[in-house]
């Protein structure tokens, strides 16, 4: 390690190790000012109990910044308002200087295109008069800027300025939730408005937003649900579809409808952080592409030697490393999910702690979806004089927000993605590495006010030959029976034929028909029936509405929202500290009395819940979390707000299980598993093999059959909230010879049919209708 070029003591097997410690110390010493050596050296013995090593790759140049705009003296900034000084800011951003320019583009282009798609072509007849049929006014704009530019936070507001929201809002679509509520925040702090007023957000079971609202930040999914609703976008005059590289599902599907269409005057701009916008503008009949030159720093890259066996301890130790050894700046590290960013804050913070004052301070600001909005705040805080702050952050940080003062980028290169394997047709979230796009994104976040640093915790090898170009979109690796039955409720039955910016693989497709037939959600000829249309009111899965639509049959529609409400906030309710495991494990198991199984026992939660008026002592005291009881609330609330829209009654049978667990089963009988002999299950599907979660209340009881919410793989294949079915009275009506004689798939089948229609000719039709859907579905 000889870091500062000085020869190393070859008698001495510590003189390389020494002399650079002592390198670091004068470093420090010049920095911190003079201390005890002796101090300072177990300091970083400490730090430095393991070090890695990176080499530094290649300088990668960006454009020059000219600083011209940027120079404001602090004495200035301080005389003036918060407000003011957020106008100031807004001028210095790169964006700025092409204001009128943009704006004067918005409103100039209008161009024919020719985009003809599943819809009937009399609607473009009707607003043409007379034009060919497949033509009709659109005005598609493509807006490509570095991250950090504007884009996001500005354009909306010049509209607002230019005088766009006079008839109607402006809205902004960003693929994730965390993104719509911090940039809504962050305008209605800059516009000096209060949020949910002028300037609002609207993501999944949240609504923060008024008739006063004219900018309206929110997920593309729920853009994608209003657009169900409403398919003019009556309400908006200009829709912004930000970050559109991301190329998320909501975002491709809103693409494929062509949302413009029925409206000559609604103008749709499409904005993507990087540079292969051309792919965007020939989709949309080739729409002009604005660019806005990005200002960026040169970054340099590091790479690790050797291949690094544990990520998240490396990142760590990087931290540290740049810590003591590097000027001043902020760091920001990319980790995959929730869970290995709290690990990554504990690890860092033991290390850490008891160097007190002797280090410079360490801001560690976490960020994730379920975080509290305090929180989330804080990273957008200035660091203070002399600290240093670091971020730990997931995907989100890459482009969707920008946090200043970044100019050290950690890069374990690994992300959480979805995969879908159709033949199987198990979803999963796994760890994955990153794309060579990613990568740059990442490096690319260090340089933006100054030059940067990347460190990657991969080799140089690695990034050349291990990574994937570029990330594959979501639609060709999900799930896609939520998709196709937006779709069909929106009357597009073509869906081979549908405009697909790249087209999801056709086994998937089928794979989604195939289980919404099951469902009944489609009758043989693909088309959707009644139950269909009511699933498609619910902003949920399927599997998931089917089971409150059926809850209307088994007059249990209230016990079943709250169901489903517990299960849509996912797998945060239960708090499990590592010093009392017992007791919170006790507290658990108390939901669990009479092995009823997990559904039940999340409607024993959050009922025992209510029953204390919602008490937060409750919570605490039976280690549940509140934040994600309360959001259980607001969804339930909503749920309930959309029963009465699809005319099902709330009906309760708090003592009526068997009504329940029939109304679950019918909607996740798709998720059944039976037991075999060793312990394990078999899923009837697909005979995998699958376990009982080990946090599940069923985990000792093991009954013969199961269904399961979802499949999570850690160490196993295990399911997640489990319940005894109702499978085995479908069994029985079977003869067992029949039973023998039908193989996996047409078993499921039977088992579709016997809850949709009530065990009337079973065998003969599940297996017509098995084949029937794969024909009605043209393939
Ligand atoms: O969309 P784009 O990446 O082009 O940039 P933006 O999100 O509009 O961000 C522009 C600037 O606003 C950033 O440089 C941040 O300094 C600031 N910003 C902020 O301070 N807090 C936020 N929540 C969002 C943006
Ligand atoms: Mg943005």
């Amino acid at each position: 390690r000889y870091r500062d070029g000085s020869a190393g003591d070859k008698m001495n097997p510590f003189a390389e190790q020494e002399a650079w410690e002592d390198h670091q110390i004068q470093k420090a010493t010049l920095k911190y000012g003079s201390k005890n050596k002796k101090q300072i050296s177990d300091d970083y013995q400490f730090v430095f109990e393991d070090q890695i090593e990176f080499i530094k790759a290649t300088v990668e140049e960006g454009d020059k910044f000219d600083d011209e705009l940027a120079t404001e003296s602090l004495e200035e900034s301080n005389a003036k308002s918060a407000l003011e000084k957020l106008q100031e800011d807004r001028k210095t951003l790169p964006i700025y200087p092409y204001r009128d320019e943009l704006l004067k583009a918005i409103n100039d282009h209008q161009v024919f295109s020719c985009k003809d798609n599943c819809l009937s072509h009399t609607i473009y007849n009707v607003l043409l008069d007379g034009a060919s049929p497949a033509t009709v006014l659109e005005s598609v704009i493509i807006i490509v800027g570095e991250t950090g530019s504007g884009k996001t936070t500005q354009i909306p507001q010049y509209l607002h300025e230019a005088g766009y929201t006079k008839h109607g809002k402006v809205g902004c679509t960003q693929p994730r939730r965390v993104a719509a509520m911090s940039v809504a925040a962050r305008v209605s702090q800059e516009m000096g408005v209060k949020l949910g007023h002028e300037v609002g957000y609207s993501i999944r079971f949240e609504d923060c937003t008024s008739d006063k609202t004219v900018l309206k930040y929110m997920t593309d999914g729920m853009l994608l649900r209003e657009f169900l609703g409403e398919p003019d976008l009556a309400g908006y005059s200009v829709v912004m579809v930000d970050e559109a590289h991301e190329r998320t599902l909501s975002t491709d599907i809103l693409f494929g409808l062509d949302i413009a269409r029925f409206r000559p005057d609604l103008k749709l701009l499409i904005s993507s952080a990087t540079l292969d916008a051309e792919k965007f503008s020939d989709y949309f009949d080739s729409a002009p592409i604005f660019k806005i030159p990005g200002r960026r720093f040169p970054v340099e890259i590091h790479y690790t030697k050797a291949p690094e066996a544990d990520y998240l301890d490396a990142a760590v130790v990087t931290v540290l490393q740049i810590h003591v050894t590097q000027p001043p700046g902020d760091i920001l590290i990319f980790l995959t999910g929730q869970e290995e960013i709290e690990t990554a804050e504990e690890i860092m913070r033991q290390r850490t702690r008891g160097l007190g004052t002797k280090i410079a301070e360490l801001i560690i600001c976490p960020i994730y979806a379920n975080l509290p909005t305090e929180l989330q705040a804080k990273i957008f805080e200035p660091t203070p004089e002399g600290a240093r702050k670091v971020v730990l952050a997931t995907n989100i940080a890459e482009t969707s927000l920008t946090i200043d003062g970044i100019k050290y980028v950690i890069d374990p290169g690994f992300c959480k993605m979805k995969s879908y394997n159709p033949r199987t047709g198990m979803e999963s979230l796994l760890v994955t590495p990153i794309s060579k796009a990613s990568a740059m994104q990442r490096a690319g976040r260090s340089g933006r006010t100054g030059p940067g640093k990347c460190f990657r915790l991969y080799t140089a090898y690695n990034y050349l030959h291990d990574l994937e170009d570029n990330t594959i979109p979501e639609i060709q690796r999900t799930n896609l029976a939520n998709v196709v039955l937006t779709l069909k409720s929106l009357g597009i039955h073509d869906l081979i034929n549908f405009d697909f910016m790249d087209p999801p693989p056709s086994e998937a497709l089928l794979k989604a028909l195939e289980l919404l037939f099951a469902l009944s959600a489609l009758n043989k000829l693909g088309e959707l029936t009644k139950v269909g249309r009511r699933m498609a009111e619910f902003p949920l899965d399927p599997m998931l509405s089917k089971m409150i639509v059926a809850s209307d049959k088994y007059k249990c529609s209230d016990e079943i929202i709250s169901i489903a409400a517990m299960l849509s906030v996912g797998n945060s309710i239960f708090y499990r500290p590592k010093d009392k495991q017992v007791h919170a494990d006790n507290a658990r198991m108390n939901f669990h009395t009479g092995n009823v199984g997990d559904h039940i026992a999340l409607l024993k939660v959050y009922n025992s819940w209510k029953e204390t008026n919602y008490s937060t002592q409750w919570c605490y005291e039976n280690y549940i979390q509140v934040r994600s009881m309360k959001r259980a609330r607001d969804v339930r609330d909503q749920l309930e707000g959309l029963l009465e829209r699809v005319e099902i009654e709330l009906s309760s049978s708090p003592n009526d299980l068997d009504a329940i667990k029939k109304s679950i089963t019918s909607g996740f009988f798709p998720h059944s598993a039976r037991l075999q002999k060793n312990g394990s299950y078999k899923t009837v599907k697909h005979s995998q093999t699958v376990h009982i979660h080990p946090s599940s209340g069923l985990s000792q009881v093991l009954p013969r059959w199961a269904v399961y919410h979802e499949l999570v793989l850690t160490t196993k294949e295990y399911m997640r909230q489990a319940s005894f079915t109702h499978l085995k009275h479908a069994f029985q009506i079977l003869l067992p010879s029949t039973r023998a004689s039908l193989g996996n798939w047409n078993m499921f089948w039977v088992i579709a049919e016997i809850w949709n229609t009530n065990c009337s000719g079973v065998e003969e039709n599940a297996t017509r209708a098995g084949t029937s859907i794969i024909a009605a579905a043209g393939f």
